[in-house]
């Protein structure tokens, strides 16, 4: 099956009333599901496994089409966690097979990924996959990275614990290059190593067949999403769920977006705070060079409020710069090693 289905529910008079409705109130930017069930589907519906993967494939298909027509811009979707290599050898051949088969479709399917101008990341430890799979995600990626009216991100050979570590690698080696500083570490810039650092934090994960569970799918991003945990084996899925799903969201809204501010708040004071601790060590240990005068009065060596002030903005500046150009170093070896698999083999 193609990643644009034929089959267009959403066109019916009733979907397109329960759409309306649901547009009137706030939609989800971006969500996040967990495709959970198709081995239980498989079972249940007396299929081969590989079957009910595939099938599993195709509900992801239709529901992409189903976000799209509601408005939701981004989708995330568990697709292969690294805890997945644990399965038996068949299982993993046939989901690789799988991935195989759908990453090289999406490429046969450009005109209308670039036509509806879809940008795909595929986001996980991408080293663990066969090289043939890691050369096709580079294509894709790389045929798609300029699209900017809809997202969709594939977690493939990911977890969240795996991609925090990754992120914190990353950071303890640029403080040891001394791009940054032990100081320069914050909430946002662990958020900017991340394999996410180009999307916002999904406002809804569902979660299909009735587990309860986040089972290391992003973690850190779903700190305040509406979580929607579903009875339906992920094949199943309807977009009645959805709809359920996302009236669960606005619900949910109002006491989300209260909190999502308060922790915004709350990371600006704690930032200016520390940038006010560098700037009263930093004046410690040498003397206040950034004005002439230095009046030592309560440990502090600030000549006024004013220049205080100054003098905090200025090491802010230099701390933000500090960080973009880590971040952006970062993104650059992230860039090449796709960039490098887009290398024609001898
Ligand atoms: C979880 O159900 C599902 C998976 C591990 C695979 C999900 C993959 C797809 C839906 C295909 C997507 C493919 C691409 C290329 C994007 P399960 O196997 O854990 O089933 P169970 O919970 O019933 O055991
Ligand atoms: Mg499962």
């Amino acid at each position: 099956m193609s990643w644009f289905p034929e089959k267009r529910i959403q066109d019916s008079w009733i979907h397109k009333i329960c759409s309306g409705i649901l547009k009137s109130g706030p939609v989800p930017r971006h969500i996040a599901i967990i495709m959970d069930g198709n081995r239980r589907y498989a079972k249940k519906n007396s299929m081969e496994r590989a079957e009910g993967h595939l099938q599993g494939f195709n509900k992801l298909a239709e529901t992409l089409e189903w976000c799209l027509n509601l408005g939701i811009v981004e989708v995330t979707v568990y697709a292969f966690s690294i805890e997945n290599f644990k399965r038996s050898k068949d299982e993993v051949d046939c989901l690789m097979e799988l991935a195989r088969q759908k990453f090289a479709r999406l490429l046969e399917e450009k005109d209308m990924i670039q036509k509806h101008e879809v940008c795909v990341r595929v986001l996980g430890n991408i080293s663990l996959l066969p090289i043939d799979i890691q050369r096709t995600v580079a294509e894709v990626v790389n045929m798609s990275k300029n699209n900017t009216k809809a997202t969709l991100n594939v977690c493939f050979s990911y977890t969240s614990r795996d991609e925090i570590c990754q992120s914190i690698k990353e950071i303890a080696e640029g403080v040891e290059r001394g791009e940054i500083l032990e100081s320069d570490i914050s909430e946002e810039l662990i958020e900017k190593c991340l394999y996410t650092n180009q999307s916002c934090d999904p406002d809804l994960l569902i979660r299909t067949s009735g587990e309860v569970r986040l089972s290391d799918f992003l973690l850190w991003q779903s700190a305040f999403s509406v979580l929607s945990f579903i009875e339906v084996l992920w094949p199943d899925f309807s977009i009645w769920h959805l709809y359920a799903a996302v009236l669960h969201y606005q619900r949910n809204h109002d006491a989300v977006t209260k909190a999502k501010e308060e922790n915004n708040e709350t990371r600006e004071i704690i930032q200016k705070e520390i940038d006010r601790d560098c700037v009263i060590k930093l004046s410690q240990q040498q003397s206040c060079d950034l004005c002439s005068l230095s009046n030592h009065d309560n440990n502090t060596i600030f000549c006024d409020h004013k220049c205080q002030n100054e003098n905090i903005h200025a090491y802010s500046l230099a701390r933000q710069k500090r960080v973009d150009n880590f971040v952006n170093n970062l993104k650059c070896r992230r860039d090449s090693f796709l960039q490098n698999l887009l290398v024609p083999q001898k």
